[in-house]
C-alpha cells in the first residue's frame, strides 16, 4: 500500500484554497476536500483541483438509504476523485450499494473508506443518544469489520487504532488517520495525537494533516517534514 500524506484543505472558499495550493511549485500533494469547501464551491472545486494534478480525497461521509447512496456515489465517481467515504453506520447493504455505484463502466473506482464512530462521539453519548451499550472500542472494530465484509478498502480511524484494525481486517485494509501533530507542535482541539513518525510505526497507510501544514509559517516546509517523517 502506498503511504501518503493527505492535506486537509479546510478552507471556506476556492480563493483561499488556491492561494494555499499555489505555494506548492514542485510537488502536488494529495488533498482532502471536506463538506465546508464542497458545499461552498460545489463540484467545480473538485474538477479544478484535479486539473491542477492533485489526488483528491472527497470527505463527504454519505449516509442514506442504499439506493440513494449508490446513485450519489455514481456521480462522485464521474468527478474522478481518488478516495471518498461514508458512514459504516449506514449498514453493510448501504456500503455494498455505494461500491456498486462507485464502480465505473470500465471496472475502475475511487477508493472507498468508512467512518466508524466519529471521534466526537464518546461512550456516554453513544449510550444515551444512540442506545448502543457496547464498549466504543468494540463498536469501532465491528464497524471496521462490516466495512471489510462489504468490500470497502479501509476506514478512517485514530492512529491509535490502526494496528488493531489491521489485525482484525487484514494488512491490506487501509487505515486513514487524522489526529497528527509534530512533536514540537500545538495540538489544538485534537485530543489523542501522534507524530507522523509514530503514525508510520503503528502502520497508518495515509495520514490526514490539516492545521500543522495549513497554518504553518511555511506550509511547504511543514508538508515536506510530514513526508520525510511518514513516507521516506
Ligand atoms: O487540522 P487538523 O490536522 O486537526 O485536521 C484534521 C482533519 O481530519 C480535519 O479535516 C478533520 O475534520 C478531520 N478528521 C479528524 N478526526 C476524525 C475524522 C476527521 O480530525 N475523527
Amino acid at each position: 500500500m502506498g503511504k501518503d500524506v493527505i492535506i486537509a484543505c479546510d478552507f471556506d472558499s476556492a480563493e483561499k484554497t488556491f492561494a494555499f495550493l499555489d505555494l506548492f511549485k514542485d510537488e502536488k500533494p494529495f488533498v482532502k476536500i471536506g463538506m465546508e469547501l464542497y458545499y461552498a464551491e460545489g463540484p467545480s472545486i473538485v474538477r479544478e483541483i484535479k486539473k491542477r494534478g492533485h489526488k483528491i480525497f472527497l470527505d463527504l461521509k454519505l449516509h442514506d438509504i442504499p439506493n440513494t447512496v449508490k446513485k450519489s456515489m455514481a456521480v462522485l465517481s464521474r468527478l474522478d476523485v481518488d478516495m471518498t467515504n461514508l458512514h459504516a453506520a449506514g449498514t453493510v447493504r448501504m456500503m455494498q450499494g455505494a461500491l456498486e455505484g462507485l464502480t465505473r463502466p470500465d471496472g475502475t473506482r475511487p477508493m472507498l473508506i468508512a467512518v466508524t464512530q466519529l471521534t466526537s462521539t464518546d461512550q456516554e453519548s453513544m449510550e444515551k443518544d444512540l442506545l448502543i451499550e457496547k464498549p466504543i472500542a468494540d463498536v469501532v472494530m465491528h464497524y471496521a469489520h462490516n466495512a471489510a465484509v462489504a468490500g470497502l478498502d479501509g476506514v478512517v480511524c485514530s492512529p491509535l487504532e490502526a494496528g488493531k484494525v489491521h489485525e482484525r481486517c487484514g494488512e491490506n485494509f487501509v487505515t486513514v488517520t487524522p489526529g497528527v501533530r509534530f512533536a514540537d507542535g500545538d495540538i489544538g482541539d485534537q485530543k489523542r495525537v501522534m507524530t507522523p513518525a509514530e503514525a508510520k510505526k503503528v502502520g497508518s497507510d495515509y495520514i490526514v494533516v490539516g492545521r500543522p501544514i495549513t497554518a504553518a509559517p511555511d506550509p511547504v516546509a511543514a508538508y515536506r517534514r510530514c513526508v520525510a517523517e511518514f513516507v521516506d
